[in-house]
């Protein structure tokens, strides 16, 4: 698989390419069965449905990997957490005290059963010489949305948590850490080709703080996979970070925002990894700026280990024919054989 070889810094016969996102809005097909399913939790729960909407940009595009349709907040819903999307993601109860952190429960193993079942019979279906990546939040981005009851802006109440009360944080951390090495290896054994890991939430800690609060976890889970499963790349997005010089090793793929330039990640981390990314999807909303920004992105990672993504998930009122256009443009602009 090209996406695979290119994940551990192998040459391959052009750019591999997918986009964060790619199952959703932007597809007609995607919004015609989201109704047939009836909620968002209810597509995330039907085998059938949700294998279909995975494989839907696999189909409409030439892409390299698929991503299983899925949500990083099914993780705390399977431990005991009521979860509404409307259409932004809520909790009834929010965690607040020690309390509510001794009722979560360990299970993600049974209660999570439909998300091995989708890897399963996704992995199937999708083409042999296509990845399918598995994924999960991390610790702290997931431990943020369990605090704050849903998205935010500030962050205060999780930063609460942090700053005041330190022991309690680590506690969350841990219990979450525990499981998602469970919920991802798990996913691995379904057939996941490659597991992600997205720290959406990176981004708005000191970088100390980060470091001590989310990205060590990120690396005992990383290590955790490593130790069995050598051969399954992993992809971490510590979304926003400025700290690209203190990651240290665990881990394949270095997943880059849109908002940071690959030239100056480049320079901190020297080819120590295969960066993945940073489009700005909003180029996505016109030919000319798409065709710079691909330009722009080839230019800079040429000869360096490169997997081609947006930088962050794509816009739902993106044109259907400026996504097949990017691809096009990856290929070209990226092609072996060529030169
Ligand atoms: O990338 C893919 O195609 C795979 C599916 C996927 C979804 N969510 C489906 C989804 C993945 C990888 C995620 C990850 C996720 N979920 C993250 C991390 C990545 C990021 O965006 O930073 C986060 C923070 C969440 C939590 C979440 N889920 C929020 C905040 C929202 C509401 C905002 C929004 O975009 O609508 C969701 C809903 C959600 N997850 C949708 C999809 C396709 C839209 C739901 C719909 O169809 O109405």
């Amino acid at each position: 698989m090209i996406f695979i070889d290119a994940c551990f810094k192998q040459l391959t016969p052009y750019t591999p390419i997918w986009m964060m996102r790619q199952a959703g809005r932007y597809l007609q097909e995607y919004k015609d069965v989201r109704k047939k399913a009836g909620s968002f939790l209810d597509l995330c729960e039907n085998v059938e449905l949700a294998k279909q909407v995975t494989l839907q940009p696999i189909e409409r595009f030439d892409l390299d990997a698929a991503i299983i349709f899925s949500d990083i907040l099914l993780l705390p819903r399977a431990m005991g957490m009521e979860l509404d999307f409307n259409p932004s993601p809520s909790f009834s109860h929010p965690i607040t005290t020690g309390e509510d952190l001794s009722a979560l429960k360990s299970n993600v193993g049974s209660n999570l059963e439909f998300v091995y079942d989708i890897v399963r019979e996704t992995r199937k279906e999708l083409a042999k010489d296509k990845a399918l990546i598995g994924f999960s939040g991390s610790p702290w981005t997931i431990a943020s949305y369990m605090i704050e009851g849903g998205s935010t802006k500030d962050f205060r109440r999780a930063k609460r948590f942090i700053y005041a009360t330190p022991a309690l944080m680590h506690a969350l951390l841990s219990t979450l850490t525990k499981e998602l090495k469970t919920y991802l290896e798990l996913q691995i054994k379904a057939g996941a080709d490659a597991i992600m890991i997205f720290d959406s939430w990176a981004g708005v800690l000191e970088d100390e703080v980060f470091l001590q609060f989310s990205w060590r976890y990120i690396m005992e889970i990383c290590a955790h996979l490593k130790n069995t499963y050598e051969h399954i790349p992993i992809i971490v997005f510590p979304k926003g970070i400025r700290c690209f010089a203190s990651l240290g090793d665990g881990f394949d793929v270095l997943g880059v925002s849109s908002d940071i330039s690959l030239s100056y990640v480049n320079q901190l981390t020297r080819g120590k990894y295969v960066l993945q990314g940073n489009l700005e999807p909003a180029r996505l909303y016109d030919s000319t700026s798409l065709n710079e920004g691909v330009e722009n992105i080839v230019n800079e990672m040429k000869n360096k280990p490169h997997i081609f993504n947006l930088g962050h998930g794509i816009l739902q009122d993106t044109p259907r024919q400026n996504v097949s256009e990017l691809i096009k443009l990856v290929r070209n602009k990226t092609s072996r054989t060529s030169n």
